[in-house]
């Protein structure tokens, strides 16, 4: 599909005394940019943006949000409604492919993830290769990548057919890398998928069943993950999905990039932030620091600490998903008769950070990292696998924009350019003449 979005408006631009018109570009919401894709060519001059703050690198119609307002969207729908609505398997369908399924079609997606959750038998062996505490977010980039090796299909990436298979593969069988990495991280017996469960509880149940005894699934939490795996579904380009976007630019397959975009979100300042609330929250614990002592460090530019699970690119205002999950979080851990200090800790953090200066100035609010670990804590997930919750969640909105891009006519690879600092022509010194 393509979604070029150009209007009849244009903007000057006038460099070194030559002017020149650039077309304007409008979204579906309004969102204005400027195609400097001709800039160079006319004028010489590239852009320069550190960090891509103000580049669009494309245009799409999966995922809106509005940042100023706290708003996040998918295909148009409300969060807050697919959160309390629907099925994370639902809205994988809704991400992917463009629409809400009817029941058919439901049917028939939730079918293939059941008939492909199985690993190929041999790649059951890799997890013996791993050592015992290897990080599972290294498990499972590697292992989405092994998976090629299986489906040596997908590296024709024209193939419509072997695409659609390779989406369902990815969607189902990632689940169960994950719970495999976890029962080997723990010496237990890896416990294989049961077609007769959904999505969400055959996952529960790979991650805690045990053979030697029954292993009840409940509702509830059943129900938590899919908010969890729906909140984290999908969020436009960030570092992952970017990543996902730029590997497939060049042609590779689906698992090259969906392995490059589980690397990517591996990092504390994106996804491994779910894990590094947690620590900060353990370690303020264990210091005895109190909130204003914590956020004094936070804000002494010296110390380099940042208040993790706080802050974002894009919003300048709530992270709708962190309110969804904070009510959650009260929700879950009540029912289940916890009782986490921790909870109270972040919630103090939360509300003194609210009402600072160096926070208030920075429009720096809760993200959705905030919460998300002390649910994942409470539901008996350990704190190295919070980040492959996240990447489990985020595995639709991956696909869709592996797939919106594929699908868009834009054949462009993805190479930025830069503006060289480094020595100008250098005379080659042999080894024996150099100081
Ligand atoms: N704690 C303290 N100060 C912060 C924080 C924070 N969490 N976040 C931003 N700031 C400050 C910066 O020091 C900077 O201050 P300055 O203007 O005095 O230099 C200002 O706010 C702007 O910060 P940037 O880093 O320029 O903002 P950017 O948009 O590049 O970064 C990011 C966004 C990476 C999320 C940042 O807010 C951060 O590091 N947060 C903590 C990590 C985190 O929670 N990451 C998860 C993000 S959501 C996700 O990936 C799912």
């Amino acid at each position: 599909m393509n979604t070029q979005a150009v209007t009849s408006q244009t903007a000057n631009i006038s460099v070194e005394g030559k002017s020149i018109e650039l077309p304007i570009i409008v979204g579906s919401e309004n969102e204005k940019a400027i195609d400097i894709s001709a800039l160079r060519q006319e004028t010489g001059y590239i852009t320069l943006d550190n960090g891509f703050m103000n580049t669009g690198s494309c245009q799409s119609s999966i995922c809106f949000i509005d940042g100023e307002q706290g708003i996040l969207r998918y295909r148009g729908i409300d969060i807050e409604d697919l959160a309390e609505k629907s099925t994370f398997v639902e809205v994988a369908y809704l991400l992917i492919y463009g629409k809400l399924p009817n029941k058919t079609e439901l049917e028939d997606f939730s079918q293939g993830l059941t008939r492909h959750s199985l690993l190929h038998e041999d790649m059951t062996h890799f997890f013996s290769g791993f050592p015992s505490n290897a990080h599972p977010m290294a498990i499972l980039s590697s292992m989405t990548c092994s998976l090629s090796t299986y489906y040596p299909g997908s590296q024709d990436t024209n193939d419509d057919e072997q695409m659609n298979l390779d989406v369902i593969r990815i969607l189902s069988k990632l689940r169960t890398i994950a719970a495999f990495s976890y029962k080997k991280s723990i010496g237990q017996p890896l416990i294989y998928p049961d077609n007769s469960l959904s999505y969400c509880a055959n996952f529960l149940n790979m991650m805690f069943a045990v053979p030697s005894e029954p292993y009840e699934i409940d509702p509830e939490i059943v129900k938590i993950i899919n908010q969890l795996l729906i909140l984290h579904a999908d969020h436009e380009q960030n570092c992952s999905t970017s990543t996902v976007r730029t590997v497939q630019s060049s042609g590779a397959s689906i698992y090259a990039a969906i392995s490059a975009g589980i690397a990517a979100l591996w990092g504390p300042l994106h996804g491994g932030a779910n894990q590094a609330v947690l620590e900060m929250l353990e370690n303020i614990q264990a210091s005895g620091d109190d909130y204003k002592t914590y956020l004094g460090k936070v804000k002494d530019k010296k110390s380099n600490i940042r208040l993790m699970g706080f802050g974002h690119r894009v919003y300048k205002n709530f992270d709708p998903r962190a309110k969804i999950l904070r009510q959650a979080a009260d929700k879950i851990l009540s029912k289940l008769g916890v009782k986490d200090p921790l909870l109270e800790l972040a919630k103090g953090l939360e509300e003194q950070a609210l009402t600072d200066p160096y926070f208030v100035d920075r429009k720096l609010y809760p993200n959705v990292d905030f919460y998300s670990g002390i649910i994942y804590k409470a539901l008996g997930i350990p704190m190295d696998m919070f980040t492959v919750m996240f990447a489990l969640g985020r595995i639709p909105g991956w696909l869709a924009h592996f797939k919106e891009q594929r699908d868009s006519g834009v054949k462009k690879i993805f190479r930025p350019r830069q503006i060289y600092t480094g020595p100008t022509q250098t005379t080659y010194v042999p080894i024996d003449k150099r100081a």
